[in-house]
């Protein structure tokens, strides 16, 4: 059946192929030596093919699951809008919680997945992929070495095999380069699709970089032995040196290893502006190399591809930017320095959009950082409907929308580098604050917790910002009736009661809304006290202890009241995340329950 579907691009390819072989081949080569190069040419085309389906059944089983999900979600949210009990989504299907617990949520082995491995405070050696994650990349690596060896005749000449192993690998090469770079980008519209974040694509993404380095490289052998076979070093040399296609070659493979070498977690995450533009650049240069490289190679359309959703991808970071900063006097971000370490900043956007959980956005301010952006949760939104009455009745549409002013917020906690001129800059300003006009990119992601009867929130730090949207949508929505979620408990860990000040007026909003008190209860943990005196319970429902919490106790008390399905959300370090994990998994098998994870870094 694909044969059919396939066959107008296959017949094509074929036909140029066949040209290039007539053309490359012409002369010396036998009619049975042409014959069977264009044999191969064609199962190259093939093996793409082959490729570009693994990756259709991919996304398409992921898509179905997801989409699966989703009616699951909905039809629990409708169901339970009217019912307190829910007892019926809090038990679990058997088999869907062991696969959860053994294969979709669990760590590669124990326990360890998103704790760093640190050589010391400053060097993070990266982290561990998680099982699923795990079985993916190796299964595609699998794929790729089948794919770089079948139906290549083993028994030739050996000049044969390194021609045929030469060309295979070459095609493989530039064809994941296609996922390869679809998967880099912040737009990547798989995000969106199969609701899998970015920094899962990221860690695939670096997975395939390393395929096709590999890949490359076996290309870049395979040729050199059989030149130096043939005619000898030297010719070698005179090749890089004459041959366009040689020369172009050995530049975009000295640029792939350039881009896996400097590419380790500890480089990036130690420099990682500067990793950014190296990378950007070289990549740049592999992309062109290739390109001429491929000038008279079918492939050639590939990499075509690849250009475009590039240049698509950076044309769309641009038109989210105009669309949402230009006009309207621009937008601007009020920075204060904050107590313990931490700027809010707070957007007022040209054109803002609809505020929703789970959003984060990418901040530009060129005054302090150029052009770079940097990653942060929105934390709340303010909506100003400050319509003027004393300009009249006079209002056009217009005017409307222009005082329709949603201001936005971030915390944002001091590193070492754009954070931390932001901080030293509000701690420098006159009442600790200063506004600057800044450009603002998003929103990306957003979650809904809606369906759910039961809902964890753990946070440690600034991972707070990503957890007090749900907080604040979920006490609405349960004071409206709109949503299934009947108890949350967020659960913040801090260092020291003075981080408190972070989201105060956030809070204070938070903890006046209408029947808050029903369904909401914080616990706030302080690791370093620094006396007893600092920690006291403002009642009962908010509760302050000294030093870390139990998790696993914690999830287990929620996880003995069933009301619904549970919801256990982290945003903190790698090893709260690894903590909540393994309480989430350890209570699944006798509660219905999702484990969402969201981290800060890639
Ligand atoms: C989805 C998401 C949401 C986030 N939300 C918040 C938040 O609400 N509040 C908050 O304080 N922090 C948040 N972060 C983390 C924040 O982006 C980084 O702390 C910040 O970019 C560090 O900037 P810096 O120049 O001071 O970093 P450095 O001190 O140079 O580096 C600190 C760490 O940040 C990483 N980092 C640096 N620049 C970038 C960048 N441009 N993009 C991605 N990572 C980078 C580095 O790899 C390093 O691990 C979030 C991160 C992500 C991915
Ligand atoms: C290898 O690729 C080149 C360039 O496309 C082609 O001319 C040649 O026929 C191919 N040979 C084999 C054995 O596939």
């Amino acid at each position: 059946m694909y044969a059919r579907h396939a066959m107008p691009l296959w017949a094509l390819l074929a036909v140029a192929t066949r040209m290039v072989v007539a053309a490359g081949g012409g002369g010396t080569s036998s009619p049975a030596a042409i014959a069977a190069a264009e044999a191969a040419n064609l199962e190259n085309i093939r093996i793409s093919y082959y490729l570009g389906w693994a990756w259709a059944a991919i996304v398409g089983a992921l898509l179905s699951y997801r989409l699966t999900l989703a009616g699951i979600r909905y039809i629990r949210t409708i169901a339970c809008l009217n019912n307190d009990e829910q007892r019926y989504f809090a038990v679990p299907s058997q088999t869907y919680s062991k696969i959860k617990k053994h294969v979709i949520d669990a760590p590669l082995f124990r326990k360890r997945h998103h704790r760093e491995f640190n050589l010391s405070a400053a060097i993070n050696m990266g982290t561990l992929p998680s099982r699923f994650q795990t079985f993916f990349l190796a299964g595609y690596l699998g794929m790729n070495v089948v794919f770089c060896v079948i139906s290549i005749d083993w028994s030739g000449k050996q000049a044969a095999v390194l021609t045929e192993l030469r060309n295979r690998t070459g095609v493989l090469a530039v064809m994941n380069m296609m996922p390869l770079f679809v998967l880099a980008g912040r737009n990547n519209p798989l995000i969106r699709l199969l609701d899998i974040s970015f920094d899962t694509y990221n860690l695939i993404h670096r997975w395939i970089g390393r395929i096709v380095v590999l890949e490359a490289i076996a290309h870049t052998l395979a040729w050199t032995i059989s030149k130096v076979n043939t005619a000898g070093w030297s010719v070698v040399g005179k090749s890089m040196a004459s041959s366009q296609l040689i020369m172009t070659g050995t530049i975009g493979v000295a640029a792939f290893l350039g881009l896996l070498c400097h590419s380790p977690s500890p480089i990036r995450h130690a420099f990682y502006e500067a990793f950014l533009h190296v990378h950007i650049a070289l990549a740049t240069l592999a992309v062109i190399a290739v390109w001429v490289h491929l000038k008279t190679l079918p492939q050639q359309s590939i990499l075509l591809a690849v250009i475009v959703f590039w240049i698509v991808e950076r044309l769309t970071r641009v038109y989210t930017i105009v669309r949402h900063n230009v006009g309207n006097g621009g937008t601007t971000a009020e920075i204060e320095a904050l107590p313990g370490d931490a700027v809010r900043v707070t957007l007022k956007l040209a054109r803002p959009w609809r505020f929703q959980p789970g959003q984060h956005v990418f901040l530009y301010i060129p005054s302090i950082g150029l052009w770079t952006s940097h990653p942060f949760s929105l934390a709340w939104s303010e909506e100003e409907d400050s319509l003027n009455p004393e300009k009249g009745l006079a209002l056009t549409q217009q005017d409307v929308l222009a005082r329709r002013k949603t201001a936005m917020s971030l915390i944002v906690r001091r590193r070492t580098g754009f954070t931390e001129k932001l901080y030293k800059r509000a701690d420098a300003s006159p009442g600790g604050k200063f506004t600057v006009s800044a450009l603002v990119e998003g929103p990306y992601g957003s979650q809904s917790l809606d369906s759910y009867g039961t809902v964890l929130l753990f946070a440690a730090g600034v991972g707070i910002t990503h957890q007090v949207p749900h907080v604040r949508a979920l006490v609405a929505g349960y004071a409206s009736s709109t949503i299934a979620t009947r108890r949350i408990v967020l659960v913040w860990i801090i260092q020291s009661p003075e981080h408190l000040e972070w989201i105060r007026p956030w809070m204070t909003s938070i903890l006046g809304m209408e029947k808050r008190r029903e369904a909401l209860k914080i616990l706030l943990f302080v690791t370093r006290p620094r006396s007893t005196k600092e920690i006291h319970s403002p009642s009962a429902s908010v509760q302050m202890f000294p030093g870390k919490p139990n998790v696993r106790a914690l999830v287990e008390a929620e996880a003995e009241r069933p009301v619904g399905a549970m919801a256990v959300s982290v945003c903190g370090t790698g090893g709260l995340s690894d903590e909540v994990r393994r309480a989430a998994r350890g209570v699944g098998e006798g509660r219905s329950v999702e484990f969402v994870e969201n981290a800060f870094s890639w």
